[in-house]
């Protein structure tokens, strides 16, 4: 693993593009960062990123051959965090679909998958960012965010080390991840609701296919099979 180490950088996810444009980067490879000062999320968000608090990290690979193997990245990577975070502070953080992490209601990691091209070739850009000790969030984020907390203090290169390792070896395959992935689900059974096509709606999970598609039964005899996009604990009112 080839590691790129940076104090601040804008975004991992946007250096390891640029890395990959450049032509010069080695693989597999690491882009690791102290601070963020434009660390992106999901859905255009931002991710915030503060130093020596957190894990900025974005882990690029080959894009997989199979088609599958490409959808299930996401689904893959947050088991192997969650593994990793387990491994190294002994605290269990579950998993609310598709890839986010949580701890008593707090999201406490967020991945970001994004692919780049260059000369046809075609690579993975795994964005993974962990609140180990952040406590300062920003009042928009107040309620939402938590971090690992002073049980993890310390643990930066450590868990760092193991998420990489974890990444590494649940991309090698294998069909274990998903029952691990719907071990950790704290959304199956649970009511939710979601926008699709401009359209709000709102039922109950009852399990996560093979593919990592969700599947909601909306009563009155009608399921939906979401593959993309996000999902609210809240019920509607
Ligand atoms: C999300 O919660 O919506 C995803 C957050 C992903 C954040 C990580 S931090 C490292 C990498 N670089 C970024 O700019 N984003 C990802």
């Amino acid at each position: 693993m080839k590691i790129y180490q940076y104090d601040t950088i804008d975004s991992t996810n946007s250096e390891a593009k640029r890395l990959i444009q450049s032509g010069g980067i080695s693989l597999p490879a690491a882009i690791i960062a102290n601070r963020q000062t434009a660390g992106r999320g999901r859905l255009g968000r931002s991710f915030y990123s503060p130093p020596a608090s957190g894990i900025y990290m974005s882990i690029v690979m080959d894009f997989p051959q199979r088609q599958e193997d490409g959808v299930l990245i996401t689904v893959r990577t947050s088991v192997a965090a969650a593994e990793a975070i387990q491994e190294i502070t002994g605290i269990e953080v579950g998993i609310k679909w598709v890839n986010d992490l949580y701890i008593n209601d707090k999201k406490i990691c967020g991945i970001l998958t994004e692919s780049a091209l260059y000369e046809e070739k075609r690579y993975v850009i795994i964005g993974i960012g962990i609140n180990i000790t952040t406590d300062d969030f920003p009042d928009e984020l107040a309620k939402i965010a938590g971090s690992l907390g002073p049980a993890a203090r310390g643990c930066n290169a450590a868990l760092t080390d193991a998420v990489i390792r974890h990444v590494l070896r649940i991309s090698e395959g294998g069909a274990r991840y998903i029952e691990e992935y719907k071990k950790r689900s704290i959304v199956i059974g649970k009511m939710v609701s979601y926008r699709y096509n401009g359209v709000q709606y709102e039922g109950r999970v009852t399990g996560i296919a093979e593919d990592g598609a969700l599947l909601i039964d909306l009563g009155g005899g009608k399921t939906d099979l979401l593959r993309s996009g996000e999902i609210s604990l809240k019920p509607l009112k």
